[in-house]
């Protein structure tokens, strides 16, 4: 595996490839890996002859009093992860290679960053945008890989693509869960022993909420018996339904639906979503 920190030597280095006509594909990423990234990096590895993932905890994305400085990194593991998995590069760039102008709290993504997580971490998804466009136009890779955990991020990363019109196709891969449901994140080694054993009950309760709106109950009554019974347990942020193809409340009986949340568990922050569609419309 080629370690490249610095964008120049990478764009280099990719051009032989783009020259003999190879698809690129990348894998952004804040390291602190588990099986979750490396099914993206599978996926990736499916789609195109040669896969970057890039490793930079993106200071941009934190708000204040969050986790950047506490972020969890374990390079060391990463790296032989990569390596397991037949990686051909692996980017880590300083922050200067990132934001070598400079970075901006105005990024434009939209009503939809202002909602759902964007209401609680105000400029969350303006550093998401910032630093995934940026790895693009260093990358310019032809896919690029996420993870549907994250779903308001990837539904803001296919605007990002649309609105300024890049060449990249954004493809996804489906939340990776522990044994017992718990989404993996790289966040869940923040919860203790005791909070933990908590953790499941929040997907346990998103089920739930899925299963009702299938037997037919309102989506408003699902969602206040969803957001009572998770408040015993979590403190909620957010417990929404919507349409799952842009965020928006549910208009039609044949919309993709999804049911979003996001919690605190202690001092971490999770998040989870159910997509679906109501049987027999
Ligand atoms: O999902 C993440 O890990 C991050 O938000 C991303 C996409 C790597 C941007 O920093």
């Amino acid at each position: 595996m080629k370690i490249f920190e610095s964008s120049d030597d990478l764009q280099f280095f990719l051009e032989s490839y783009k020259n003999n006509h190879k698809k690129v594909a990348l894998v952004p990423t804040m390291g602190g890996l588990h099986d979750g990234h490396l099914k993206l990096v599978e996926k990736a590895q499916a789609l195109a002859d040669v896969v970057v993932v890039s490793i930079f905890v993106n200071p941009t994305q934190f708000s204040k009093g969050e986790d950047f400085e506490s972020y969890p990194k374990n390079f060391t593991n990463d790296k032989a992860l990569l390596v397991d998995r037949g990686i051909d590069i692996l980017f880590i760039p300083s922050k200067n290679e990132i934001y070598p102008n400079g970075t901006l709290l105005n990024y434009e993504v939209g009503p939809m960053g202002q909602i759902l997580c964007g209401a609680f971490r105000p400029f969350h998804f303006n550093g998401v945008a910032q630093v995934v466009k940026r790895l693009f136009d260093i990358v310019k890779p032809d896919y690029s890989v996420f993870g549907e955990k994250d779903y308001q991020q990837l539904l803001i990363i296919k605007s990002l693509v649309k609105n300024v019109d890049l060449s990249v196709s954004i493809e996804s891969v489906a939340t990776q869960r522990e044994s017992d449901n718990l989404a993996m994140s790289t966040r869940n080694q923040y919860l203790s022993i005791k909070n933990r054993k908590k953790a499941p009950l929040f997907y346990k309760q998103l089920s739930k909420a899925k299963a009702a709106i299938e037997q037919g109950d309102s989506i408003e009554l699902v969602k206040q018996k969803a957001l009572s019974k998770l408040s015993v347990d979590f403190e909620v942020e957010y417990l929404e339904v919507l349409n799952a193809n842009n965020l928006t409340q549910i208009v039609t009986n044949t919309a993709e639906i999804i049911i979003i949340s996001a919690i605190r568990l202690g001092d971490t922050r999770l998040i989870d979503n159910i997509v679906f569609r109501r049987p027999n419309v």
